[in-house]
């Protein structure tokens, strides 16, 4: 993909991304309980899903939403939508990442969402993450700053924390300038830590800082990866 420009590297891209999200629709099945993820990607998945129900191919398919973004897509989609409440398990989550490494281990959050797509990953059966061959790396970091979720309040401390932990940070804007908030009113840091050496290391140190609410280290919660690449599909699944 290296050969080719911009333009052309982006429209290819766009073509990766719905192969992968088409394939990955080819798993749903009527009377499932779906968790719908957030991004460019999983868009695709949105709309093949809507399509075939709209064609009579699913029936009784419900979809929990990662996002509000989600929410307003699926619901022009005509797919329809529940919530925890009624129902906590999840059959099966389509949704995108930022990078993937060999182990099936992701960074997401680019989108925004990573405190509701984890939740959805960590209630679901299985989870199929889709990308495009650009998204596979060797090691977490090494393309992708790492998104962390924390409250207002706690920037400057969170900030102080992360920075000692060796990243540089962004506060995550809009692009009219005016500070990113998630569907939770929170903030985002993006956190370049360069090549990631110790995933699982990093999330725990993460996880354990008081104004944290997430970060965007989704370690083996991929069930399985489809990567469509210029040679076609890729299926990966995690070794059990
Ligand atoms: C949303 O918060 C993210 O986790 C997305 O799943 C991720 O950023 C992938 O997005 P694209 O499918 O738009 O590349």
């Amino acid at each position: 993909m290296s050969n080719i420009n911009k333009p052309d590297r982006l429209e290819l891209q766009v073509k990766l991304k719905q192969k992968a999200a088409e394939s990955a629709v080819d798993f749903v099945q009527s009377g499932m309980v779906l968790g719908l993820g957030t991004g460019s990607t999983t868009r695709f998945a949105l709309e093949y899903i809507g399509l075939r129900i709209k064609t009579g191919q699913l029936r009784d398919i419900v979809g929990i939403p990662s996002s509000f973004q989600t929410e307003k897509i699926a619901k022009e989609l005509g797919i329809p939508l529940t919530n925890f409440d009624e129902h906590q398990e999840i059959d099966l989550t389509i949704d995108g990442a930022d990078e993937v490494d060999l182990h099936l281990n992701l960074i997401k959050g680019g989108g925004g969402a990573l405190l509701r797509e984890k939740i959805l990953a960590q209630s679901s059966r299985r989870n199929i993450i889709i990308v495009d061959e650009h998204k596979l790396s060797p090691k977490l970091g090494t393309h992708w700053p790492l998104p962390v979720e924390l409250i207002p309040f706690a920037i400057k401390p969170v900030a102080n924390y992360i920075t000692s932990l060796g990243a540089k940070i962004i506060l995550r804007k809009k692009n009219d300038g005016s500070t990113y908030t998630t569907d939770q009113n929170n903030f985002i840091l993006d956190c370049n830590f360069g090549p990631i050496s110790n995933p699982e290391e990093l999330a725990l140190k993460l996880c354990n800082r008081a104004g944290i609410v997430e970060h965007g280290l989704f370690l083996g919660l991929a069930t399985e990866v489809i990567v469509a690449t210029e040679n076609g599909i890729r299926h990966i699944m995690r070794e059990k």
